[in-house]
């Protein structure tokens, strides 16, 4: 793996179709670090018609949390490879995922940098979701309007067809945005008190949003986008 310049463990924090994803592929890109998605994690499970696939499944398509012991076994797994830096975009979703988070970097002496908190409009997340386009074999992002692929879908990274996910349909979406609420929004107030918590407009366009993001990744004293 080649080395990082910069070395960071960043986590992104934000709502279902709040861009996290699509984001994570340019950061990491740019600064060479991991792309961690516990939501591609949990994919690639379901795909491999494991014992544990149907169970995550169930979850996933009802739009519910994974239970913490199957998606927390999953994640240690990536984190404990030696890794200059990170990107996790999807984990943690609660405060016991935190909480493990915190314990099982302490013993590898790294801390998370910066928690990236994308704030972003409820029109925004429910167009963005509803023209989401994914590419099952390498999981590249796409949507109808704002990123369609240069052929109709085709993914044009590996010429796998585009899929609309199953949990991107209306009645899921509004039970993802619920559960985001209610379980990872506190995630908010518990990264901001340990004063590594930035927020992030996640309604501007993927250029936009990935300058200010640069930003603030590349000047640790920079607290706030406005600054
Ligand atoms: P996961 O895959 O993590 O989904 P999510 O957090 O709901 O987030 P999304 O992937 O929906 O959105 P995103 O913010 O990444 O947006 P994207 O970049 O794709 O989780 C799925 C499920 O897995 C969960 O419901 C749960 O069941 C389970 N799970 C996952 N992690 C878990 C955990 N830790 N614990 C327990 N369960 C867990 O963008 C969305 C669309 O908008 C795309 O079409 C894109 O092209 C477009 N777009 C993106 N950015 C922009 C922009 N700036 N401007 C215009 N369009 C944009």
């Amino acid at each position: 793996m080649a080395n990082s310049k910069y070395d960071m463990r960043i986590v992104f924090l934000g709502p279902p179709g709040a861009g996290k994803g699509t984001q994570a592929e340019v950061v990491c890109k740019h600064f060479t670090l991991e792309h961690i998605s516990s939501g591609d994690l949990l994919r690639s499970v379901v795909k491999s018609n494991s014992p544990m696939s149907e169970k995550i499944r169930e979850f996933m398509d009802k739009g519910l949390l994974v239970p913490d012991e199957i998606v927390v076994e999953i994640v240690a797994q990536e984190i404990k490879k030696d890794r200059k830096g990170f990107v996790l975009d999807g984990f943690p979703r609660n405060l016991t995922q935190a909480e493990f988070l915190d314990n099982s970097l302490s013993p590898l002496n790294i801390c998370l940098d910066r928690i990236l908190n994308f704030v972003t409009s409820p029109q925004k997340i429910i167009e963005r979701l509803s023209g989401r386009r994914i590419c099952p074999k390498c999981q590249a992002i796409y949507h109808i309007k704002n990123m369609p692929p240069s052929r109709e879908g085709i993914c044009d990274k590996c010429a796998g067809p585009l899929l609309q996910r199953n949990d991107d349909k209306e009645k899921t979406i509004r039970e993802r945005l619920k559960v985001y609420s209610q379980l990872s929004e506190p995630l908010i107030e518990y990264y901001r008190e340990k004063e590594i918590l930035c927020d992030v407009d996640g309604d501007l366009d993927v250029d936009a949003l990935f300058e200010i993001i640069k930003r603030l990744l590349e000047n640790p004293a920079i607290s706030d986008y406005s600054d």
